[in-house]
């Protein structure tokens, strides 16, 4: 798929800008500071997924500023769909969402509309940063191949909230202890689904990793993810899911009651996951350099847009956040060849840095204004 149009003004510091991107590479072009991270971001916004750089909803509005816009056209094997994303500040901050002019009620319809993969240079945090972080980037990857999987994300957080604020009553006496066990299980139910989905996630990744990593260390390396459940051993994940995994699930729960009540917050299940990621058979956040960490994370991320192409007749629209002018050429090749049959978004402060076969439109940016070069 490709965006064809954008419109955005009042979104951070960009104001008036209107262009009809090259199908091809857009390469976004300014010194530090004048907007070229917001203009990704701004786009990325309209696939309904959160800031790829953790911003949150308020600040998306211009500091000083009353409203922002954010308007798209994207065209995909089918049709060209139109999305458009405002919002207003002050105390109610309403937001309008709309998909071809019909308003929508979150950002969930577009999920399905417009697909994008980002890269950016926090992306180093999915190999060094905490579990957590590498169970958020399986989750959203898995959901954009399987939308269903957000909706049991979402309601897995929400039970376990519950659980940890109930969890507080009751070691407080101000709950009784057994209605824990109803909480436990939904969380059963939800979780048991969700180890597996990001197992299933995982096993694909891993394969095409071990695969890509090979390539961009010219043959010499070894890129293993393993999904490591709190709950499940790996041979478990052999037998289908149903009653049996939901069964073992909610016991390992059960049997953590005890101390959950005392400690107030949940030690057992899909919160406490871990995607363990070796390179030449050892941790690469304990182990690795930053060559190969950079390296490892770029090779997930690619991953991930060859596991949703493989799935897709449209190809996701990339965004690469200053990421190729830190590489080496034949670092970039790699990149350029993985996502060859793409539409591209990169910013850059140095277009000398770049491969001389990325050409394309030239958009420059300063204090959040946009010209195009001719
Ligand atoms: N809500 C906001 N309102 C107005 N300006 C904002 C807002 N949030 C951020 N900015 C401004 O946007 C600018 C940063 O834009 P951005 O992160 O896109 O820079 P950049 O061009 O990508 O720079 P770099 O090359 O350093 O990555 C900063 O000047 C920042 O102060
Ligand atoms: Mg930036």
């Amino acid at each position: 798929m490709i965006v064809t149009y954008a419109d955005i003004d009042g979104f951070k510091n960009l104001s008036g800008i209107s262009f009809a991107p090259d199908p091809k590479y857009n390469i976004i072009v300014g010194p530090n500071a004048q907007g070229k991270t917001n203009l990704l971001e701004a786009m990325w916004i309209l696939s309904g997924c959160k800031s790829f750089r953790g911003s949150k909803e308020k600040d998306y509005v211009c500091l000083g500023g009353e409203r922002m816009s954010a308007k798209i056209k994207v065209l995909d094997s089918v049709r060209e769909q139109k999305i458009t994303f405002e919002m207003s500040k002050g105390n109610n901050q309403q937001k309008n969402i709309t998909l071809n002019g019909v308003p929508q009620k979150g950002t969930k319809a577009l999920f399905d509309v417009f697909k994008c993969i980002a890269f950016i240079p926090d992306d180093t945090d999915i190999i060094k940063g905490s579990p957590e972080r590498r169970r958020n980037f399986i989750d959203m990857a898995a959901s954009q191949l399987n939308p269903v999987f957000v909706v049991h994300i979402t309601k897995s957080n929400a039970i376990l909230n519950q659980r940890n604020a109930l969890l507080k009553n009751i070691s407080q006496g101000s709950a009784p202890a057994d209605i824990l066990e109803i909480w436990d299980r939904q969380a059963a139910h939800e979780g048991t689904l969700i180890s597996y989905m990001r197992n299933e996630y995982v096993s694909k990744l891993n394969k095409i990793c071990g695969r890509l990593y090979k390539t961009i260390s010219g043959g010499s390396e070894e890129l293993e993810l393993e999904y490591r459940s709190n709950v499940f051993r790996p041979e478990e994940f052999d037998i289908p899911c149903g009653d049996d995994a939901f069964g073992k699930y909610y016991k390992k729960l059960r049997e953590a009651a005890d101390y959950d009540i005392r400690t107030g917050s949940t030690h057992a299940g899909v919160n406490r996951d871990e995607i363990l990621i070796k390179i030449n058979g050892v941790s690469a956040k304990d182990y690795g350099s930053q060559g190969q960490i950079k390296s490892a994370a770029l090779v997930m991320k690619l991953a991930q847009a060859e596991i949703f192409m493989q799935k897709s007749k449209d190809a996701p629209v990339v965004f690469l956040d200053d990421v190729m002018g830190e590489l080496d050429e034949s670092r970039q090749r790699f990149v350029l060849d993985m996502i060859k049959d793409m539409q591209v978004f990169l910013t850059t402060p140095n277009v000398a840095a770049l491969l001389p076969e990325i050409k394309g439109k030239v958009l420059h940016i300063s204090g959040g204004k946009l010209t195009e070069e001719n």
